[in-house]
């Protein structure tokens, strides 16, 4: 691998495998990894104002513990809807993207948004009810409730005025409804060979 900067940006609703791929593709290009659904689960965590918490935002709030919750991603998809909440965390993305040797983000609007001119921009889906099935798995509950929570998080991250979840026009669509973590990983892995290369 070469140095300079490199930038793998991951965009699609909740729990379709998008960390999964950009942990995978971090390790094995040896690339930084953001998942930015921490920052804004960090403002929601904080509670208050939640401008003046993202504004604020320290790398010890993205430790706290409690940050995988469905609760804290309800709060983080409230918070996500405020476009001057946005605007204060796009800089620290950017900046995380254009670093030397590499960097993959995963979120809602990194290919749209934060990073347009990413090398490679990677759409991760999958059918709705295989999404609350594989939360349901980390999370426990009755699976219908899953479903309807990841259901309202999807419509307001998709419907919401400002960055909207949606696949950029030149991205690499991958639906990982039939496959196995280890084979939507190998796609991703070729499609940042392939522009690696060329
Ligand atoms: O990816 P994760 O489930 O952790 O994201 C939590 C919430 O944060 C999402 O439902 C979305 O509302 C918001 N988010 C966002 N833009 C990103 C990443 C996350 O709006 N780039």
């Amino acid at each position: 691998m070469g140095t300079g900067a490199f930038t793998v940006a991951i965009d699609g609703p909740a729990a379709a495998g998008k960390g999964s791929i950009a942990r995978a593709l971090a390790a094995h290009f040896g690339f930084a990894h953001l998942d930015t659904g921490l920052l804004y689960r960090a403002v929601g965590a904080r509670g208050g104002d939640p401008l003046v918490a993202a504004r604020g935002l320290t790398e010890a709030d993205l430790e706290r513990g409690d940050l995988r919750s469905m609760a804290a991603g309800q709060a983080a998809s409230r918070v996500a809807a405020i476009p001057e909440v946005r605007a204060a965390l796009t800089e620290f993305q950017r900046n995380f993207a254009r670093r030397e040797g590499g960097a993959v983000l995963d979120g809602r609007d990194i290919g749209t948004v934060i990073c347009p001119d990413a090398e490679v921009k990677l759409f991760v889906t999958a059918s709705r009810e295989v999404r609350a099935h594989r939360r349901w798995l980390e999370v426990g509950g009755t699976e219908a409730e899953v479903l309807a929570a990841v259901v309202e998080r999807d419509s307001r991250d998709a419907e919401r005025a400002v960055a909207p979840l949606k696949a950029a026009a030149d991205a690499v669509v991958l639906d990982t409804s039939e496959m196995t973590v280890e084979q939507a990983v190998a796609q991703a892995i070729r499609v940042v060979e392939g522009r690696l290369i060329s």
